[in-house]
């Protein structure tokens, strides 16, 4: 069965994800948000989505292990890989953003310890304005850094900004502007042209019309 596989980034993103797969058409009937379970297919379209961890999404892309996928913005720019980017999905709209305490705007001057699960991100925003840095790379949790003197400041996604709330901090700067996008394997945009097209159409005109049907997911 000539089934085309899409990876999707497990977490907020892969619910939002599913809506506009839901939305185009097609059928995931055993997903809900709270399976553990990590493949779902739509039997009918020939569809088989696979949960991944976000950064993972565009290393099964680029080995062909997933035809398309998609990820936010944030992975893709942390990081290199020979994938096409699409387009702009719209949606998991976040910024990058440099936070910490609120009356501790770090002396610039200096050099500053940030923290961050994007090393290299942070490494150009900060060269680019000559300012040097000591970067801690985190896996999560990375609003813990600057409370346990981990380091003076975070580069993080910010979405409803709640993590940096509870936390005690704020942001002190946006950085980037991030949303998720759809990305393909360079051969299979070739040799499964008309199924990827049909995808890629459908999306369009979701984004288009400003996002996913309302409640396709219960
Ligand atoms: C991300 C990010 C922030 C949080 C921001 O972490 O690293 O911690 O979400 O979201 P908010 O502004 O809506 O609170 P994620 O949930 O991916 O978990 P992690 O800490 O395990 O990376």
């Amino acid at each position: 069965m000539n089934y085309l596989n899409i990876a999707l980034a497990k977490g907020r993103l892969a619910s939002k994800a599913i809506e506009l797969l839901i939305s185009c058409g097609y059928s995931f009937k055993d997903y809900c948000k709270e399976s553990r379970k990590l493949i779902f297919e739509d039997e009918i379209n020939n569809i088989k989505i696979t949960l991944v961890k976000s950064p993972d999404v565009p290393v099964y892309v680029e080995n062909g292990a997933a035809d398309i996928g998609i990820v936010g913005k944030d992975i893709l720019l942390e990081n290199k890989y020979n994938v096409y980017e699409l387009l702009n999905l719209n949606v998991g709209k976040c910024n990058m953003c440099i936070a910490g305490f609120k009356d501790k705007i770090p002396d610039y001057s200096k050099k500053v310890v940030v923290g961050t699960k994007y090393p290299n991100i942070t490494k150009n925003h900060f060269s680019q304005l000559n300012i040097l840095t000591d970067i801690v790379k985190l896996n999560g949790s990375v609003e813990l850094a600057p409370i346990v003197g981990l380091s003076d400041i975070i580069v993080d996604i910010v979405e409803s900004g709640n993590t940096l709330k509870e936390n005690g901090l704020v942001v002190h700067e946006n950085i980037l502007e991030i949303s998720a996008r759809l990305i393909a394997n360079k051969v299979t945009l070739k040799t499964k042209y008309h199924k990827i097209q049909n995808i890629i159409q459908s999306l369009e005109s979701i984004v288009e019309r400003g996002g996913p049907d309302e409640k396709v997911l219960s």
